[in-house]
């Protein structure tokens, strides 16, 4: 595994800031045509489902994007590529993650975005892209960092395309 060379610190002012770095890595994901791990850390109300919402959206999901609390993984197979949407928080303990076929969801194209990677710890697999969420002021500082070399390229496009807002 590489060590992580590559991080960037976003501000996102509102939550529609939040959606468009989700619109941005769906764009890239969608390009790169690779498989791709994403997790998103931060605590409570940190913006970690906006941003996953930004993301299934910008791959085309017109419905509603709501963190999978209780069923742990909500699937997109309709999306290029086929999306999941992790959210641990209720995870009892790692181990699940074996017993409902995790390995099975990181393969091929498949875009895994992940809440509350921490529960998973042991079980699930080293992220390309590890974005964490805290508030600053009003809005959110969002640290990416790359810890493989495919998510540090993906994370260098999203320092080019990123726009900040007049005034940030
Ligand atoms: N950049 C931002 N600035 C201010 N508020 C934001 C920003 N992004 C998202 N929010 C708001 O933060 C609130 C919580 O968002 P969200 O549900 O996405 O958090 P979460 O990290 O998924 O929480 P949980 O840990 O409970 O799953 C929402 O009201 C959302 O509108
Ligand atoms: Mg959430």
């Amino acid at each position: 595994m590489n060590i992580a060379t590559d991080e960037l610190t976003l501000y996102l002012s509102d939550e529609l800031e939040t959606e468009k770095l989700g619109h941005i890595l769906a764009g890239l994901v969608s390009e790169s045509g690779q498989g791709l791990v994403i997790f998103l850390e931060g605590d409570l109300g940190m913006g970690k489902t906006t941003l996953s919402r930004g993301v299934m959206r910008g791959l085309g999901h017109q419905g509603a994007v709501k963190s999978p609390t209780y069923t742990i993984v909500e699937p997109y197979e309709h999306l290029n590529p086929p999306a999941y949407h992790f959210d641990l928080y209720r995870l009892g303990d790692a181990e699940e993650l074996e017993y409902m076929g995790i390995r099975d969801y990181f393969q091929g194209q498949n875009l895994c975005v992940i809440e509350w990677p921490e529960r998973g710890q042991g079980i699930l697999p080293d992220p390309d892209l590890r974005i964490r969420l805290g508030s600053r002021g009003d809005g959110r500082d969002a640290r990416l960092s790359a810890p493989t070399t495919r998510g540090g390229s993906l994370l260098a496009r999203v320092g080019r395309q990123w726009q900040p807002q007049q005034g940030h």
